[in-house]
């Protein structure tokens, strides 16, 4: 029996294997809508096999947003074509799951395949972006936030629960809070984005102030039977990563009081000078480790694409859904592949039944 392709059960949902398609943006929205684009990718994932699909970055507002093309949660008629995509991807079998987050100084950029940058701040299409403190990521996001004040921040820990029911009221099971990535969230635990003096800033405490009172917010908006999880990066990979991951399980431990159901354990990439240690399945061991000092499921992603890696992390008990990206772009239909590849009995019966029968009946 293959330990990737068991089931999952966290609170009242089941997944059924542990394949879970991380969010991806499309950066292919207009006014944060969502449009076909989006119901035919997310219904063909669905399609694939995954047990959990978790629906691309989502702004709680205008300005969070990474670029204009990207999805937000801030009105209804944005819930109203989520909606439609939460529906097919149950109608698939998988578990509808979404992403809200704010993009803090990263936001106001150009999409990846049109520079990657800011926009220049002369630019119609541009917005003053906010964060802990007005300091620039630097590299391709030179832009100079605005400190957010103290109204900023009620406000927008109040979007992120307003998002969370309208998430809730478009069908989704799963929430996923994106607190990883350089943004928001991800700088105020930061110090090479947070320097504050006040309440929000400082020790441990300060620095995980946003990101506790968010999930507060939140955990009074989204059903208690559903599961509540976050992404969150760890390590920054800066030179200081025992200091790094240690403030960081700290505060995963407080998510658990918090009531934080599963960690989607990432990296921080809130310096443009990180040294990643790129390479397959890299992040699995420090999964692992945020797993077994904070008893708190975890997920997580980055080059877990070899069948024998999904298995064995899994198996190993390193993690308890992996999160398969790329190679799910490439080849929406991959978890059939995997299932060949770990000699499943049946192996197309992960897929639809009017492609499983013709595969199987014609090999
Ligand atoms: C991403 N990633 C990402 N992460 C996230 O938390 N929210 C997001 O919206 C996005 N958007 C996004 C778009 C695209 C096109 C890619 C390729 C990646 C990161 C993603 O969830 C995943 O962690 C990485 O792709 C690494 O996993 P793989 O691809 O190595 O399996």
């Amino acid at each position: 029996m293959s330990a990737l392709f068991s089931p999952f059960q966290l609170k009242d949902v089941t997944l059924r294997n542990r394949i879970a398609v991380p969010p991806m943006c499309q950066y292919s929205a207009s006014d944060g809508l969502a449009n076909d684009w989006h119901l035919a990718h997310y219904t063909g994932l669905a399609r694939g096999g995954a047990g959990l699909v978790i629906v691309e970055a989502t702004a709680v507002s205008p300005e969070g947003r990474i670029t204009p093309a990207c999805l937000g949660l801030w009105n209804d008629a944005q819930g109203a074509e989520l909606a439609r995509i939460a529906a097919a991807i149950k109608a698939a079998g998988a578990v509808p799951g979404i992403q809200i987050g704010h993009a803090g100084r990263k936001a106001s950029a150009n999409r990846p395949w049109e520079g990657d940058d800011h926009i220049p701040a002369g630019d119609a299409r541009a917005w003053d972006t906010l964060s802990p403190s007005a300091s620039a990521f630097g590299a391709n996001l030179p832009r100079v936030p605005k400190e957010m004040t103290l109204a900023d921040i009620a406000r927008v820990t109040g979007d992120f629960a307003t998002a969370a029911r309208r998430a809730r009221e478009a069908g989704f099971e799963w929430l996923e809070l994106h607190f990883a990535h350089g943004y928001l969230a991800q700088s105020f635990f930061s110090a090479h984005a947070n320097q504050r003096t006040d309440g929000y800033g400082g020790e441990h405490a300060g620095r995980a102030r946003f990101l506790l009172e968010t999930l507060a917010a939140v955990r009074g908006e989204w059903p208690e039977n559903l599961p509540l999880t976050a992404r969150f990066g760890v390590i920054e990979y800066d030179g200081r990563d025992e200091e790094t991951l240690a403030d960081s399980i700290q505060l995963v431990r407080e998510f658990r009081a918090g009531g934080l159901d599963l960690l989607n354990v990432s990296v921080n990439f809130c310096t443009p000078a990180a040294q990643v240690p790129w390479g397959p399945a890299f992040l699995a061991p420090i999964a692992a480790r945020v797993k077994r000092e904070t008893d708190l499921p975890v997920a997580s992603s980055w080059g877990i694409e070899r069948a024998s890696d999904a298995e064995r992390v899994v198996a190993e008990g390193q993690m308890d859904l992996v999160m398969i990206g790329r190679a799910l772009l490439a080849n929406p239909h991959y978890p059939y592949a995997l299932a060949k590849k770990l000699g499943m009995a049946r192996p197309s019966w992960v897929l639809p039944a009017p492609y499983a029968h013709w595969l199987e009946r014609y090999r």
